[in-house]
């Protein structure tokens, strides 16, 4: 798909080139149906230099559709991956929760699966090394596979051996051929953004040893409807998925789903074990699951549309919020750069005229600018040193951590906005 571009200060009106899906990415069928539009948006992560703010920045359609045959929620834009994870500015060891969720997978792996010391744990989408890091710590051998080869050198100066490379076939042989089969290949935040799934999963299993396991890490869209979570949708993330689409997905790759656990990280997610069906019967949590969607009405569009007024009427609700407190003088900021909070500013058009600036953690944003409406990314010592009247709380999946964090603004005076699943001054 070609994008559409906009220039610095100035509207684009041409129509991008959209290389549009016509059929779901796992059942194949032509049931695809539109129920959100969130875009033209300019890509979440592509935070801008000084430099490239002069430039025209490229936007690509954001809209959501719902496959009424296998239930996934999907985007029907596929952007390049190129243009998306080649050179990545999101650090997983940026975020101390993260660092902690992270040792908690490498423990519970080895906990419910007791890989030999040495085995081979090959981990997609490696990012930081921030898991392979404690997988190694426990014994085993840790390969990472990274396309972003910024991130991935983060990671083997960690001592953290990885490959920059697009997981597919090919890379699955030449691991295995190099290094032997794997005992667990992990893959967490990274399936949601794969395009041709049938060929990744059929990578995997040919990397699998035997009695090997996959794990996968995905947000799950029973949260991301319950709470509102809208803006965990943009390009990166091209599948929203429940369990009963997975299942099947997997099915068809000789893979059963043996146990399903939840998560908070992201907002809500799920952590997905398959196997080959040879593995002790799946876990009651499993069918639980599957029968909990099927009620709740993940299967109907219905459930959906719904969902996409909520969205509108959350927007109208912020903005509002937000105006009324800037027509009392108050100084706004953004708490947190992450991602999911480009398209939220993007789609509420919330811009220099109510945020003076946005804060984060992590060194590689600071000094450029938000996708779209081009805040300035600067380090936490701003804020500490600011004090702000409001803090719009971008980054809401760590809120729990960061309001205790910032217990002395807080005590100071300084207010948090929480923008979902209502928008609430804390
Ligand atoms: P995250 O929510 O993990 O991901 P995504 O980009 O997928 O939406 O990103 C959180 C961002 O918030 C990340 O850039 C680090 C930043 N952050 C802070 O600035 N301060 C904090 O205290 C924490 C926990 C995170």
């Amino acid at each position: 798909m070609m994008p559409s571009t906009r220039a610095p200060g100035r509207r684009s009106n041409r129509k991008s080139n959209r290389g549009v899906l016509s059929r779901c990415r796992i059942c194949g069928c032509q049931t695809l149906e539109k129920f959100l539009s969130l875009g033209p948006s300019p890509l979440a992560n592509n935070f801008l230099t000084a430099e490239q703010l002069r430039r025209p920045e490229p936007y690509f359609p954001l809209d959501v559709c719902f496959c009424t045959t296998c239930w996934l929620v999907q985007l029907a834009d596929v952007v390049p991956p190129e243009a998306m994870f080649t050179e990545y500015l999101y650090l997983t060891g940026a975020s101390q929760p993260m660092r902690l969720h992270f040792a908690g997978l490498a423990a519970d792996l080895v906990e419910r699966f007791s890989p030999p010391r040495g085995g081979l744990i090959v981990d997609i989408g490696s990012n930081d090394g921030t898991f392979l890091e404690q997988a190694q710590a426990h014994g085993l051998r840790g390969l990472g596979v990274e396309p972003a080869a910024n991130v991935g050198a983060v990671a083997q100066g960690r001592g953290v051996e990885t490959f920059t490379a697009f997981f597919n076939m090919e890379v699955a042989e030449r691991i295995v051929r190099e290094k032997g089969p794997a005992r667990a290949v992990v893959a967490t935040n990274v399936f949601a953004h794969v395009h041709d799934l049938d060929g990744f999963t059929a990578a995997v299993v040919r990397l699998l040893a035997e009695d090997g396991v996959f794990v996968i890490e995905v947000p799950y869209v029973v949260d991301m409807l319950d709470r509102l979570e809208f803006d965990t949708i943009y390009h990166e993330h091209l599948s929203y998925f429940g369990v009963r689409p997975l299942s099947l997905l997997f099915e068809r790759f000789g893979l059963q789903v043996t146990h399903v656990s939840r998560l908070k990280v992201h907002g809500g997610s799920i952590r997905v074990y398959a196997q080959r069906p040879r593995a002790p019967a799946p876990s009651r949590a499993v069918s639980e699951l599957v029968a909990k969607e099927t009620a709740q009405g993940f299967g109907t569009l219905d459930t959906y549309e719904r969902f996409a007024q909520r969205v509108k009427a959350l927007r109208d609700e912020l903005v509002g919020l937000l105006r009324q407190l800037k027509a009392q003088g108050a100084r706004i900021v953004g708490y947190g750069a992450p991602a999911k909070g480009n398209t939220l500013l993007n789609f509420c058009k919330i811009g220099t005229e109510i945020l003076d600036y946005v804060i984060d953690t992590t060194p590689f944003k600071h000094g450029r600018y938000t996708p779209g409406v081009h805040l300035p990314v600067l380090p936490e010592t701003r804020f500490q040193a600011d004090r702000p009247d409001y803090a719009l709380l971008l980054a809401w999946n760590y809120a729990e951590e960061i309001l205790k964090k910032e217990g002395v603004y807080r005590a100071q005076g300084g207010k948090f906005i929480m923008p979902i699943p209502h928008p609430a001054v804390i």
